[in-house]
């Protein structure tokens, strides 16, 4: 088995959560303010680890009370944190959220996140079936180096380029697998994407990118599931019908569910369709890093999919 190598944001997510969002210039009153471990990178790398793969997560945290939680947490979760840095230069990433009707709005304060660099991913010993794993919550030149090194080590490299920023093409070429939502493939194809539109829309803009055969292109459609093109050929996944309380992290988890199954031998195709399960067990719990389901959880609603025996209902799925 591969190991996931994933370089990325770690945030303490301060959420506020409401029977609305307020509209501009407006305050409504909230119902709780919680606290709960995130950021992408760290975030992709507790999924990853919970569904059974040797994660290492590369980033850094500030000297402070935020920094000591989320290492003592990410530590319980099975993440090697051995290349994370506590830096007294600035306070540990903080993003502030709000939750109304299971839809978020996030301010992210980047912090120590911004001070990852090139050297910090120096150390990395990637190898042939490691997964590289990142985000746009760190510097691009970090992502850049880091992407070199797994390229040239034979690894598999996947970018989740959220939030969305421009990205030079070089950054873009050391990609293998690009996974990103219908607002950031809009934004990389300079193009207008609506979350209703139809799912042969999103591969024919997909297609116009012109990325190269030998790189998937996956984009996540929330409740919709899943469109991406794999080898040239298009796949739909449809999402699972759940009862979503806090989509925060879940294309967070997509992507560390992604990384776990190709460490371990998995095809794009089967890791796809394993992450979208994945991610629907996400949702219907609050928060980010702890909501991520583990390996049985998985298995579990996969199986509720599978032909039913006479007699019996199956799993509902939806696009
Ligand atoms: P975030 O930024 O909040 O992490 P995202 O926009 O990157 O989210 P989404 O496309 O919303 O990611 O969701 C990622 C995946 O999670 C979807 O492709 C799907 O598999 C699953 N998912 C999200 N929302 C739902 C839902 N309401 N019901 C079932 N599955 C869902
Ligand atoms: O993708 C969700 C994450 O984005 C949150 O955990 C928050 O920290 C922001 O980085």
């Amino acid at each position: 088995m591969g190991r996931v190598f994933v370089a990325g944001s770690i945030n303490m997510d301060v959420v506020a959560t409401a029977e609305r969002h307020p509209r501009i210039g407006e305050t409504v009153t909230g119902d709780a303010v919680l606290y709960f471990p995130g950021g992408k990178g760290a975030n992709q790398a507790v999924a990853a680890a919970k569904l059974g793969a040797p994660t290492t997560l590369i980033g850094r945290l500030g000297k402070d009370a935020f920094g000591d939680e989320l290492k003592t947490f990410l530590a319980a979760q099975g993440v090697d944190l051995s290349l994370v840095q506590q830096t007294s230069e600035a306070h540990t990433g903080t993003a502030l959220i709000t939750i109304a009707n299971a839809d978020n709005t996030i301010v992210v304060i980047p912090g120590a996140n911004a001070l990852v660099s090139a050297t910090d991913v120096a150390a990395v010993a990637l190898a042939k079936g490691d997964v590289a794993v990142s985000q746009f919550e760190i510097p691009l030149p970090a992502i850049g180096a880091f992407f070199g090194r797994a390229r040239a080590a034979g690894a598999t490299t996947i970018l989740n380029p959220a939030p969305a920023i421009e990205a030079e093409h070089e950054l873009l070429d050391l990609v293998d697998i690009l996974i990103l939502n219908e607002s950031e493939l809009g934004f990389l194809a300079q193009t207008e994407l609506r979350d209703t539109d139809d799912p042969a829309c999103f591969i024919e803009v997909v297609r116009s990118l012109q990325a190269g055969k030998d790189k998937t292109i996956c984009v996540t459609l929330g409740k919709r599931g899943v469109v991406a093109l794999i080898d040239g050929k298009p796949l739909i996944i449809p999402g699972h019908i759940v009862k979503a309380v806090d989509t925060t992290g879940a294309g967070d988890c997509f992507v560390g569910a992604v990384a776990a199954q190709l460490a371990a031998g998995k095809s794009r195709h089967d890791a796809l369709h394993y992450a979208n399960a994945a991610a629907s067990i996400c949702v219907q719990r609050m928060g980010a890093a702890p909501s991520m389901p583990t390996a049985m959880e998985v298995e579990t609603t996969l199986s509720a999919c599978r032909p039913p025996k006479a007699g019996t209902h199956s799993h509902r799925r939806q696009l």
